[in-house]
């Protein structure tokens, strides 16, 4: 199959993108607006960037209609966030809280996710989660129609660093991933 990604013609390139580019890490990025409302909601064009210091990377499209998404928005005006690790068990409140709430609308409230404090941010993290990063907005870059959010990682909280623990779910083309396998040494 070859694909002419500069002049698509009969396919997306979102799709061969996005099932060639696999698995992606799921940010499930609580966030807060200027008013105090929460917000939560998962993004896998997201990875590390750096580690000394530790800075990781999430892309977020602009809506249909061009406007930024509340969690870019909400992370411009208050320039702190926290991604919170996905784990098995939280499929399916983590696609829930995909849907377009509108912004006077905390995913936290609509969907009864648990929150728990954070250590070095105002952002409330989610209490069930295994694992958390607390970020501070290091740069933002807009390209094309997407808002490229740098994270400065400011504290990390885990109940392990096992992954045999923590159960992470991946992103693999339009559907969730468990790691099932392992290579040796
Ligand atoms: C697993 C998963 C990964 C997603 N990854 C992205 C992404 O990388 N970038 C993006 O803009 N939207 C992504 N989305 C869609 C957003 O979560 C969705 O647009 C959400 O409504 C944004 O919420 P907000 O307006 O509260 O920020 C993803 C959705 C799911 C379920």
């Amino acid at each position: 199959m070859l694909f002419d990604m500069e002049k698509p013609e009969g396919f997306d390139p979102y799709e061969v993108l996005t099932k060639l580019v696999v698995p992606r890490p799921i940010a499930w990025v609580s966030s807060l607006s200027a008013e105090g409302i929460t917000n939560l909601a998962p993004f896998s064009f997201y990875n590390a960037v750096c580690d000394e210091p530790p800075v990781v990377l999430i892309s977020i499209s602009r809506r249909e209609d061009g406007r930024r998404k509340d969690t870019a928005r909400n992370i411009l005006e208050t320039k702190e966030f926290v991604i919170n690790f996905v784990s098995e068990e939280l499929l399916e409140l983590v696609e829930e809280s995909s849907e377009d709430f509108p912004p006077e609308v905390s995913e936290f409230e609509a969907l009864h996710v648990e929150r728990a404090s954070s250590i070095k941010v105002k952002v409330p993290r989610v209490a069930k989660a295994k694992a958390w990063l607390e970020c501070v907005l290091l740069k933002h870059e807009e390209l094309f129609d997407y808002d490229l959010i740098f994270g400065r990682v400011v504290f990390a909280g885990a109940e392990s660093l096992d992954y045999r623990v923590l159960k992470p779910l991946g992103r693999l083309s339009g559907r969730f991933c468990k790691i099932i396998e392992i290579s040796q040494g």
